[in-house]
């Protein structure tokens, strides 16, 4: 795993919205929970071809805009309808004031 720096500081992203970032070729969606936390999914959702981080994001989920399917910010499993399966999840670092995220470029 390496931390890849984001270059986006805390205050970048605001409570309740998430940001696509393109890492390693990869997207993921840089989410802030409402109450401040920070959290990186996949930014697709696992019911179709859609961007998570253009989604409704609240302190624990992040639900897809296109057929409402919610996900867990801590585990990225699925938690409603439509969608079954889970999307990948990275742990996101914080080191003075700047965003990592843990990634593993394979
Ligand atoms: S594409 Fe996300 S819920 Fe259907």
């Amino acid at each position: 795993m390496t931390a890849i720096n984001t270059t986006l500081k805390v205050d970048d992203i605001k409570p309740g919205k998430a940001l696509r970032l393109v890492i390693g070729g990869h997207p993921i969606a840089l989410i802030k929970a409402k109450n401040g936390n920070l959290y990186a999914l996949d930014d697709k959702c696992s019911h179709g071809e859609i961007s998570l981080s253009e989604g409704f994001v609240d302190n624990e989920t992040i639900e897809c805009w296109a057929h409402g399917a919610k996900f867990s910010l801590e585990t990225g499993e699925a938690l409603t309808l439509p969608a079954f399966e889970p999307v990948s999840r990275y742990e996101v670092l914080v080191e003075n004031d700047e965003i990592y995220i843990e990634y593993d470029a394979e």
